[in-house]
């Protein structure tokens, strides 16, 4: 991989030009508005794969956004990765929180990032993370070093439940079988604490709405006689978790795997320092389930959150009303072994059950997710560590995501293999959120270690190393 690694060393700017230019692209997937913009994504993607060198570059049409898809078989004999990636990106919004536009990505310096950040949305989440691999093949291909069989699949509606590629992947999955897959989603412990995601939680995400009157009525003729929605919803949502912020909604925690103690501790083993997360927040406490640490807060154990409210009046100065409804966006995280739609049917009736007989609540379910979990005792995993001590020079430390994505579940009943979740962001990027960043030490690294992986990989599964 020698040749490869001084074409990487060669080429960094074209490789950050590149990506600026695919940053510039608003491929917001949940908004229509940005419809043209997301196919212009994929095309952007498709190009950039054919220029690398991929044979069959094609963008899959679906009921969504297209599938690119590109490959390049050099011997049946060999195994395939197959790499996954997603071109979308979370909404903007709210965009007077940015301080540089979102689809103007600029280099700056931060104190994680001393050697500068791309500060755009989608920089890390996914489009700088998927592009690294775009690279990475180049690099190898164009120095005659790939090891192996590489299948692209690029999508363009993670962010909003990945509902067409899963019915892609059931469709094409003799195009698609793979022995792995291989995907940067995730984020490392820091730029010098290397980390592979060994676990991914579901997600149940709900809707519901409160409805009173049958109108919005003045607040001091009809208030202290008419059920509030507002307050009612605020009342349901608090009784939704108890006073050590467990969630009491019967029958939720049933099928949660309980981690036993030396796991726990051997989790709890990963570098944390409770209070620069505090200082990162500007919050004097955390408030997780107690009992758990952060780290377990934010991996093994489940969770629900309100993710948006509203209702009543909003705009300048007061005005009295009792407002006829209100509504909430609650989602639910999710670990093994809780299925979603179990969740979804409990907190539905639960919460429907708990309305007072002055309202009426619907539940609208949206998308949901699986958990997934990744062992580490496999020939997979040991490639990917492998791959990270040759750039990082430090074993890698296994560790569960807090975050979905609900694909890989599906990768594995669907392709019956495992899944590598070797991702390079940090937790402090600041994905979903304003100022949204990537750094430029951790775009490099991914694209240096990629074709290790590739490398340790095939060394591995045909048995020239062990
Ligand atoms: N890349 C994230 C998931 C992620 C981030 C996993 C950090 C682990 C660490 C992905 O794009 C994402 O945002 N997924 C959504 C779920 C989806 C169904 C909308 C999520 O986790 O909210
Ligand atoms: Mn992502
Ligand atoms: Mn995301």
């Amino acid at each position: 991989m020698q040749h490869t690694q001084s074409y990487i060393n060669a080429n960094k700017e074209v490789f950050l030009e590149e990506l600026l230019a695919l940053l510039r692209i608003p491929s917001v997937s949940a908004d229509p508005a940005y419809a043209d913009d997301v196919r212009k994504t994929a095309q952007f993607v498709a190009d950039k794969l054919q220029d690398a060198g991929a044979d069959k570059v094609q963008l899959f049409e679906t009921a969504g956004y297209p599938i690119v898809y590109g490959e390049k078989m050099v011997d049946a004999s060999l195994p395939t990765i197959l790499i996954y990636g997603h071109y979308d990106v979370q909404p903007p919004d709210p965009v007077e929180l940015w301080d540089s536009p979102p689809f103007e990505p600029i280099i700056k310096k931060t104190k994680l990032h001393p050697d500068g950040a791309i500060f755009a949305r989608g920089a890390c989440d996914d489009k700088g993370q998927a592009y690294m691999h775009v690279k990475a093949f180049q690099a190898m291909m164009d120095k005659g070093e790939l090891p192996c069989n590489v299948k692209f699949m690029i999508e363009g509606e993670e962010e909003v439940g990945s509902e067409n590629l899963g019915i892609f992947c059931k469709e094409k999955a003799e195009m698609l079988a793979c022995d792995v897959v291989l995907l940067s989603d995730t984020s490392v412990i820091a730029n010098d604490i290397p980390s592979i995601t060994v676990g991914l939680r579901g997600l149940s995400y709900v809707e519901v709405e409160v409805v009173g009157p049958n109108k919005d009525l003045h607040s001091g003729v009809y208030g202290g006689a008419v059920g509030n929605p507002v307050n009612i919803l605020c009342e349901m949502i608090a009784s939704l978790k108890d006073e050590n912020n467990k969630i009491s909604i019967p029958g939720f925690y049933d099928d949660v795997v309980i981690v036993n103690e030396a796991d726990r501790a051997k989790m709890n083993e990963a570098p944390f320092s409770l209070e620069q997360y505090k200082e990162s927040l500007s919050v004097d406490s955390v408030h997780g389930e107690k009992g758990y640490t952060v780290l377990e807060q934010t991996s093994i154990r489940p969770t629900l959150d309100v993710n948006g409210i509203w209702g009543g009046y909003i705009g300048e100065g007061a005005k009295t009303v009792l407002p006829s409804k209100a509504n909430a966006k609650i989602s639910m995280r999710l670990v093994p072994n809780q299925d979603p739609d179990t969740i979804t049917a409990l907190f539905q009736s639960h919460f429907e059950s708990i309305a007072p007989e002055s309202v009426k609540v619907t539940v609208t379910p949206h998308h949901g997710g699986m958990p997934a979990v990744t062992p580490t005792d496999t020939l997979e995993y040991k490639a990917a560590a492998m791959a990270m001590k040759q750039t990082y020079g430090k074993d890698p430390i296994p560790q569960r995501g807090g975050g979905s994505i609900p694909i890989v579940a599906l990768f594995e009943e669907v392709f019956g293999v495992k899944s590598v979740l070797l991702g390079f962001g940090l937790n402090s990027d600041d994905i979903h959120s304003p100022n949204e960043h990537y750094g430029l030490f951790n775009y490099y690294r991914g694209i240096e270690t990629i074709p290790y992986f590739y490398q340790y990989y095939t060394d591995l599964k045909t048995g020239k190393i062990s």
